[in-house]
C-alpha cells in the first residue's frame, strides 16, 4: 500500500506476451516529486512498464497504486472505473517513445489536447500556455506547423511540450533525448531540472544515456531480463555491482547483456 510520500507503487507486476514473460515479478515505489531514471537494455519492457504505470496497458499479476487507487484492478468497461482511470490519467503527463503526435492537427493543437480533454480553459488561456510550452522546448514559431513538417528531434520536443502542458503531478517520459543533438538533450534535461524545482512534478524517465541519467536524476533503476536488478537513490549507484549496471556504464559489450 502508497505511505502519503509515495505518487506510484508497484507491487509483484507480472506481464507476459504469450510465453515471453517481459516483466517478472516487479516492485517499486516512485517517491513524490522526485526523478525516478530507468535504464535497461532494449527490449526488457521498459515502455510496458510506463504503459503500465499510465493504466494503458493491465499486467497480468500484481498492483499499480497511483495515489490510493490499485489501477490494474479498474476495468475501463464499467463506467465507474473509466471515470477513475480518467481522473488518475489526468495526474499524468506523458511522452511515448514514438512521439506519438496527432498528424492530423497541428502543433498547437497537439499541445492544446490536453487541456481541451480535462480541463474547461478558455481557447485564450489555452493558446498562450501552449505558446509558453513550445517556447520552453525552443519551438516559438511552430504552432502552425504539422507533425509532418517537422524533423524528428522536434516532434519529440512537441511531444514533451504536449506532456507537460497540463503541468501534471507525474510526468513519464520514454526515452525524451534520443534523436536530439547534445545541447538540445541538455537543454530538455535542464527544462526537466527546472519543472521538478519549480513546479514540484515528479518525473519517470527512461533513457539509454547514462550521463543524462547521473545528471537528472535522483533515483536510477535498471531493468534487465525482466527483472528490476537495481533500483535506488543515485548515491547508492556506486556502491551496486550488479553486473548489468556495471556492463551498462561502462559500455562494455562483454557482460550479462547480450546482444544476439
Ligand atoms: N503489445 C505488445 N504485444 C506483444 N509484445 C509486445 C507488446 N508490447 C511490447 N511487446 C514485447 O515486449 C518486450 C518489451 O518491449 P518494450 O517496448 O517494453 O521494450 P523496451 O525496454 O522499451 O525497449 P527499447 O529500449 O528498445 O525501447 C519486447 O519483446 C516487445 O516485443
Ligand atoms: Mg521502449
Amino acid at each position: 500500500m502508497p505511505g502519503p510520500d509515495d505518487a506510484i507503487v508497484l507491487e509483484n507486476v507480472t506481464k507476459a506476451f504469450g510465453t515471453h514473460r517481459v516483466l517478472d515479478d516487479v516492485s517499486l515505489t516512485v517517491r513524490k516529486g522526485s526523478i525516478t531514471v530507468l535504464l535497461g537494455p532494449s527490449g526488457t519492457g521498459k515502455s510496458v512498464l510506463l504503459r503500465i504505470l499510465v493504466g494503458l496497458m493491465r499486467p497480468d499479476e500484481g498492483k499499480v497504486f497511483v495515489g490510493p487507487h490499485d489501477i490494474a484492478a479498474l476495468d475501463d468497461r464499467r463506467s465507474r472505473d473509466r471515470r477513475l482511470l480518467f481522473d488518475v490519467r489526468r495526474k499524468f503527463g506523458m511522452l511515448f517513445q514514438d512521439g506519438a503526435l496527432f498528424d492530423d492537427i497541428n502543433v498547437g493543437d497537439n499541445v492544446a489536447f490536453p487541456m481541451r480533454m480535462h480541463t474547461k480553459m478558455s481557447e485564450e488561456e489555452i493558446r498562450a500556455k501552449v505558446q509558453d510550452k513550445l517556447a520552453r522546448v525552443g519551438l516559438p514559431k511552430a504552432a502552425h506547423k504539422f507533425p509532418s513538417e517537422l524533423s524528428g528531434g522536434m516532434r519529440k520536443r512537441v511531444a514533451f511540450a504536449r506532456a507537460i502542458a497540463l503541468e501534471p503531478e507525474i510526468v513519464l517520459c520514454d526515452e525524451p533525448s534520443s534523436g536530439l543533438d547534445p545541447v538540445m538533450s541538455a537543454t530538455l534535461d535542464e527544462l526537466i531540472l527546472e519543472m521538478h524545482r519549480t513546479l514540484g512534478i515528479c518525473f519517470v524517465v527512461i533513457t539509454h544515456d547514462t550521463a543524462e541519467a547521473l545528471t537528472i536524476a535522483d533515483t536510477i533503476g535498471m531493468l534487465a531480463g525482466g527483472k528490476l536488478v537495481h533500483y535506488g537513490p543515485k548515491s547508492e549507484l556506486e556502491h551496486s555491482c550488479h553486473p548489468a549496471l556495471r556492463q551498462f556504464f561502462d559500455r562494455a559489450t562483454v557482460g550479462p547483456i547480450q546482444v544476439v
